[in-house]
């Protein structure tokens, strides 16, 4: 080729070639428009080969100023239409996933179980009062959960707890423990030296199943042994203790009942949460008028306690002539149910969350 004909081929493609580069309209487009006229075999290298084959040195500078600068503008062209394309690209993918229209999604925060809840405000009032933590094993031995506790094995009282034998090989006296108890005679015999106050909290086994009854449990024990402990100090702890986990101004009253390991036992209830103690009326009476939630008694059954029975003493080789003490067992479920104003036991266990969303704690 001449240096005009070079010229011309140079000329006439350009324009073509600026047009289809800048009026891509996607990747594509663009694409086919780069080889065609950048490509290898398009005519910006078709142009640059002839320069090549030019003998005149000025006629060969100036028809290769002329290659590179068309060379130079249209990849100029080429890239501004791709970064505008890719742009374009990046917006519609997120016009795509970005639906403003949504509502926005809430973080579901976790929250206390309510027997957890529960729990904790016993250990804390408990813990405000003097009582230290102490833990005992789930598995437990007869010993400590019978025999220490003045229930030898011909015991009747044995009976009043349905208990669960644990497969333990040849022998016969692995139990899970039927209550928390067995933390008092374990705490009294590793410290041997009261004073001793301490809270033991846990799961406790029962073979026992229906809307109130549950075969896993949890209960709070509190026993305090000192010298001169009296009666008085358990009513005392045991009235504070209901009015912080209930509501100021509740009343307790106790019942003559019976522990192998308490003597004198109570039986402890508080005046009824819903019906303010009267027994009728107002938002928890029935068809009949009592209340729904203390059948119209005026009263809850939420813990058993006692003065702890010298053969307690004994068997955890203290001195019952030397010291004194008191005890007390309170269903954690059964607080919770009252506290709640829940009616089946085992909603506790189910993990519905429907029902678990609904405290708030
Ligand atoms: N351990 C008894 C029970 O589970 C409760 C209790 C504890 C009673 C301490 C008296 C003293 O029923």
């Amino acid at each position: 080729m001449t240096l005009v004909e070079i010229e011309q081929l140079l000329d006439q493609s350009f324009v073509a070639a600026k047009g289809a580069l800048s009026g891509a309209r996607n990747a594509a487009e663009l694409e086919a428009a780069r080889v065609q006229f950048l490509g290898q075999k398009g005519f910006i290298q078709a142009a640059k080969k002839s320069v090549g084959q030019l003998t005149v040195v000025d006629e060969k500078k100036r028809a290769g100023k002329l290659c590179n600068d068309r060379d130079r503008e249209l990849q100029e062209a080429y890239q501004h239409n791709l970064s505008r394309i890719e742009q374009q690209d990046r917006a519609a993918a997120l016009a795509e996933r970005i639906d403003v229209t949504l509502p926005g999604r809430r973080s579901r925060r976790g929250r206390r179980h309510p027997l957890t809840t529960t729990c904790d405000d016993i250990l804390a009032v408990l813990a405000g009062l003097g009582f230290q933590p102490a833990e005992g094993p789930e598995v437990e031995h007869d010993f400590y959960n019978f025999e220490a506790l003045n229930m030898p094995s011909d015991h009747p009282a044995r009976d009043m707890q349905d208990t669960f034998y644990v497969d333990a090989g040849a022998r016969n006296d692995v139990v899970l423990r039927t209550h928390t108890s067995p933390v008092q005679a374990r705490t009294m015999l590793a410290s041997g030296k009261p004073p001793i106050r301490v809270s033991c909290f846990g799961r406790v086994y029962r073979k026992d199943d229906d809307p109130t009854h549950s075969p896993m449990f949890h209960q709070i024990e509190g026993i305090y042994v000192d010298k001169e402990v009296t009666f008085a100090d358990l009513k005392g702890t045991l009235q504070l203790f209901a009015e912080r986990i209930f509501a100021p101004g509740v009343k307790i009253r106790m019942r003559p009942s019976f522990f192998p390991f308490t003597e004198p036992s109570v039986e402890v209830d508080v005046s009824c949460v819903a019906c303010g103690g009267i027994g009728h009326g107002g938002s928890s009476a029935a068809d009949d008028g009592r209340c729904r939630i203390c059948k119209g008694t005026g009263f809850l059954e939420i813990m058993g306690a006692g003065m702890v029975d010298p053969e307690v003493f004994r068997a955890c080789k203290l001195d019952p002539d030397a010291v004194t003490g008191f005890a007390f067992g309170i269903g954690i479920e059964r607080v919770a149910l009252l506290r709640y104003g829940i009616a089946d036991i085992r909603l506790l266990y189910e993990n519905d969350e429907r029902f678990l969303s609904q405290f708030v704690g």
